[in-house]
């Protein structure tokens, strides 16, 4: 829902005249007919433009009835402007009523993420649904997340009534199951159409196949239809996307005002710091302006010299947006793996860039019945409340007060790929109370009456790889030595601090974390922690890891193959799980991620887990060393 250039073409749309825009969505499963709609919608309307027009030639149809419509859209696809890594097409067109911008967003089960990109904007969702099949669960889904975005009207578009014989009944039917289900939802407006895409039935004028219906075709609604008037201007919000420096005298911050607008003079405020200047100038590639308002990608001269980089706003002094690191959203999640309550996340809003864990999952959404479930993580195209937490404070609106400056989008951390949307409901007040104290006798004190370095050793490998074996040799040597030391074993932690959860994958994110945030406490008192848990997902030991200081944290890969953990099978645990009595198990029922950088890798078979500790002592001393 980022970067998206709805505004551009607003600007194009803005030559035309004073027309009023109606910005909309279609939605509706794959074989619902989106893009045979869209297309028939300009075709009948004579809205395709030249161009297009010459491309179907190109692909080989003619004749206004056989003309394949879709194709139109597929061609048009290709215009798409590349590095979007949401899939979403948006076309212009204007009648002489009203100007249009649709997004166009694919209908495939897993696509629900483009329809949350193309609604962010959008003020009226067509909804269509096939009239053979009636109400499915994807256009519950996509009702509930276009309620969510803040639709607030909707055109409940019945196709292929050419397929049931143009009944009246049939549409009935389909549009009280509709209404009985959205009721929950909390439109402001419903408006059910019945149509053929296909041969255009009341989509630009009223067909005489469906004499029983005596309301509006589509595109006449389209022009007509009132959506909710432009409330009161939106405070300004600027955020940064670069900072200029070309020379030394000039020093510029260069973005989109996501909303309301600035004039040279203007009091502004950096919303991280608070500080505050006023605008000198607003610079641009055609010269300099005035005055310069949302959509518009500006630059901006500040009288004073300011800390605003990349992801921080600059903003109306008035009207500031939170600045927190802690909220509630509602998140919708796309990814195939599920979303897990303390995993860690790189979460996106419009310019900033930050990690971020849900730390707790309220509850999820259910499509169907808008009702609040109990779940412990998020499926793909499931929709939950979270409280969310940043490593670092962003600056936000709330979603409903501004779509722009309170959505963010969440980045798999390793495939880069989106994974999930979010609409900020609020900050949470805590963040605000609760600060970091920073006590005068610290770590490096702490540490240095130890005469040692803080540090975190943490073996991970499969039950049984001899992660404790070696852990204890090492804790007894370096006792000896008088060092400092403590062993966090992850069957003992699971005894009292742990004791609550199991070894579903949703309790191993969770597991890990706590034992994390231990081991950051003990490092914190000086400590050499030792960590022996299987920890067998690598995005959790990236997190333990990034919670530590720069080179705290020292991977041990504690590497035995699992016919040899099976024969030493210290606790009888392998015979168990291989005999099908254990779920979950590592290596048997549950898989175990292989590091791919540890500092050190210790392979096991047939050597004495003495001498691998001592291998470790001396990689700590080497290290000590060179610090
Ligand atoms: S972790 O995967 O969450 O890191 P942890 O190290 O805390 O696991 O606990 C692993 C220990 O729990 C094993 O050494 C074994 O004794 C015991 N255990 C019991 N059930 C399982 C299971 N399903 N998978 C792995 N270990 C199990």
């Amino acid at each position: 829902m980022l970067s998206i250039p709805p505004h551009d073409i607003e600007a194009r749309l803005a030559e035309h005249d004073n027309k009023s825009i109606l910005r909309f969505i279609t939605c509706g499963s794959v074989d619902d007919g989106k893009s045979t709609l869209i297309g028939r919608l300009l075709y009948d309307a004579k809205l395709i433009f030249e161009d297009q027009l010459a491309n179907l030639g190109r692909v080989g149809v003619a004749n206004g009835e056989e003309i394949d419509l879709s194709l139109l859209l597929d061609g048009l696809e290709a215009e798409r402007e590349q590095g979007i890594t949401i899939d979403v097409a948006y076309r212009y067109f204007a009648t002489s009523k009203r100007k249009f911008i649709v997004a166009d967003t694919p209908g495939h089960e897993e696509y629900t993420r483009n329809m949350v990109t193309g609604a962010s904007t959008a003020d009226l969702a067509v909804i269509l649904i096939d009239g053979r099949q009636g109400i499915l669960q994807q256009t519950r889904r996509h009702s509930c997340i276009a309620s969510l975005l803040g639709i607030r009207h909707v055109v409940l578009a019945v196709n292929k009534i050419d397929l049931v014989d143009f009944r009246q009944q049939v549409f009935d039917e389909i549009v009280a199951d509709y209404l009985a289900f959205a009721r929950e939802l909390g439109f402001a407006s419903i408006r059910p159409i019945p149509i053929s895409a296909r041969y255009g039935d009341n989509v630009v004028s009223a067909s005489a196949n469906t004499s029983w219906y005596k309301g509006p075709a589509l595109l006449e609604y389209l022009e007509t239809v009132q959506v909710d008037p432009p409330t009161q201007e939106k405070p300004f919000r600027f955020p940064v996307q670069l900072v200029l420096r070309p020379n030394a005298d000039f020093r510029g911050y260069a973005g989109q005002a996501a909303s309301g607008h600035v004039t040279v003079g203007d009091p502004v405020v950096v919303a991280k710091s608070g500080q505050r200047t006023t605008v000198k100038a607003i610079v641009t590639y055609d010269g300099n302006l005035e005055r310069a308002g949302e959509g518009e990608a500006v630059t901006l001269v500040l009288a004073d010299e300011v800390d605003a980089s990349r992801g921080n706003m600059l903003v109306a002094p008035a009207a500031r947006p939170f600045v927190a690191d802690q909220f509630q959203a509602h998140v919708i999640w796309f990814d195939a793996s599920p979303m897990f309550p303390g995993r860690s996340y790189i979460l996106r809003t419009e310019t900033d860039s930050v990690s971020a864990t849900v730390t707790t999952l309220k509850h999820q959404v259910n499509v169907n019945s808008f009702a609040r479930e109990a779940a412990k993580s998020l499926q793909m195209n499931e929709v939950g409340v979270c409280n969310i937490s940043t490593q670092v404070p962003i600056a936000f609106d709330a979603y409903k007060d501004n779509r722009a400056t309170g959505n963010f989008i969440i980045v798999d951390r390793v495939t880069n790929a989106t994974v999930g949307a979010g609409l900020i409901d609020f900050p949470l007040r805590r963040a605000d109370n609760v600060h970091w104290q920073a006590f005068e006798v610290n770590k490096a004190a702490r540490s240095a009456m130890k005469s040692q370095r803080a540090t975190v050793l943490w073996f991970t490998g499969l039950s049984g790889s001899g992660k404790s074996t070696i852990g204890n040799a090492l804790d007894r040597i370096l006792h000896a030595r008088g060092k400092h030391t403590y062993l966090l074993d992850g069957d003992n932690v699971r005894h009292g601090l742990n004791r609550d959860l199991g070894f579903t994958e949703e309790d191993r994110v969770e597991n890990i974390r706590r034992v994390a945030e231990v081991a950051k406490l003990m490092a914190d008192a000086g400590l050499i922690v030792l960590v022996s848990f299987i920890s067998p997902f690598r995005d959790e030991r990236r997190m333990a890891r990034e919670l530590m200081d720069e080179g705290e944290f020292i991977e041990i890969f504690v590497d035995t193959p699992i016919e040899e953990c099976a024969r030493r099978d210290p606790k009888g645990l392998y015979e168990k799980a291989l005999a099908g009595k254990i779920a979950n198990f590592t290596g048997v029922s549950s898989p175990y991620e292989v590091p791919e950088s540890p500092e050190l890798h210790l392979k096991t078979v047939e050597v004495d887990p003495v001498a691998l500790a001592l291998k470790i002592e001396e990689f700590l001393d080497q290290r000590m060393e060179e610090k």
